[in-house]
């Protein structure tokens, strides 16, 4: 791999992405609008500060490039903010990646890299969820994933391109050497809120809902580190440099661990007091998400190796503390 173009890699896990293509030394640009990265994120490679939207760039930068592969980082992720404003998901997730592949294959770069998203699968018919559950996303966010792995699906057939699409479920933990992390704004996940909490910088962390059919009420989720899907995202890379076909992989560890326990590990991991308040349930929450990531393991290799909940919890905390 001599040169990738990643595309919102000034985010949260893209820029992880960029710097683990730096330790790879692989030649990076990376192209945000910096809506939602940031500038000093990208630690590696040239960053051009622009937007997917605007087909003229893409083509200047495609046609310069030599570009071995496109990977994709740069999407709205809110889902209450799908459903609230779900025209600026359906522009930004759908018709901004077709602006995307469509330069593409203008320039005869066919080799991707997707963010998906558990939020495809909707309410799990049940877990843990591997590829094989039906994607049926109930929000927004989630059904604009969903239209471009089907339209990758499509752009494999007619035009020979080779996509593999990762399925996220709850990305956290941060850089180990505290170089990166999480920075949204608004921020709405679980382990840096409640970091927020322990740190003093919120009053507490609202807890939504105990009355979920889960052995403490409150719900589960696999929680996978930031460095582990980065790595995942590099085998991707090998795989379709290789000449594999199009696919998708569910990524997690299989662990699942309630809003109650990410609270417990992270007051061990602090060593601070975290006020709790309780809160109603947060519309569309399911009460379980946890992956099946068994075929990332079989067909890429992949291993996670900082699966340990207080890892993951103590690594975010390392960015908060620094942040
Ligand atoms: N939670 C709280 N209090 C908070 C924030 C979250 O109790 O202040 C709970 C949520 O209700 C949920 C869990 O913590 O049960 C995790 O919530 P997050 O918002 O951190 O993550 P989600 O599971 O809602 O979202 C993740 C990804 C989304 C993706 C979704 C798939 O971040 O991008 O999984 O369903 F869409």
């Amino acid at each position: 791999m001599k040169h990738i173009l990643v595309v919102g890699g000034a985010g949260y896990i893209g820029s992880h992405m960029v710097w683990l293509l730096g330790q790879r030394g692989v030649r990076v640009t990376v192209l945000d609008n910096l809506s939602a990265g940031h500038a000093d994120a990208v630690l590696h490679g040239e960053l051009v500060v622009g937007d997917m939207a605007d087909a003229a760039l893409l083509d200047r930068l495609l046609a310069e490039g030599a570009f071995d592969a496109v990977m994709h980082f740069a999407s709205c992720i809110q889902v209450g903010e799908s459903v609230a404003d779900p025209g600026k998901y359906y522009a930004n997730n759908v018709s901004n990646t077709i602006t995307l592949l469509n330069a593409m294959q203008r320039h005869g770069v066919r080799q991707f890299v997707f963010s998906s998203t558990a939020a495809t699968f909707g309410e799990p018919q049940y877990t843990p969820i591997d590829e094989r559950h039906p994607q049926q996303p109930i929000n927004p966010y989630g059904r604009t994933k969903w239209m471009i792995e089907q339209a990758l699906a499509d752009y494999e057939q007619a035009y020979g391109f080779q996509s593999v699409c990762l399925r996220y479920f709850n990305a956290a933990g941060a850089h180990p050497d505290g170089l990166l992390g999480e920075r949204h704004e608004p921020e709405t996940h679980l382990i840096p809120l409640v970091l927020q909490a322990a740190s003093g910088r919120r009053s507490h962390i609202s807890v939504f809902g105990r009355d979920y059919d889960t052995p403490d009420g409150t719900c589960i989720r696999d929680y996978i580190h930031v460095m582990d899907l980065a790595d995942a995202h590099w085998l991707a890379l090998e795989y379709l440099a290789a000449g594999g076909r199009s696919t998708a992989f569910n990524l997690g560890n299989g662990d699942g661990y309630s809003v109650q326990q990410v609270i417990d590990v992270a007051r061990q991991v602090t060593g601070r007091a975290i006020p709790v308040q309780e809160g109603p349930r947060r519309a569309g929450d399911p009460a379980r998400l946890v992956a099946d990531a068994a075929r990332a393991r079989e067909v890429l290799g992949w291993r996670p190796g900082r699966a340990d909940l207080a890892q993951i919890v103590g690594d975010a905390w390392g960015w908060e503390c620094t942040s």
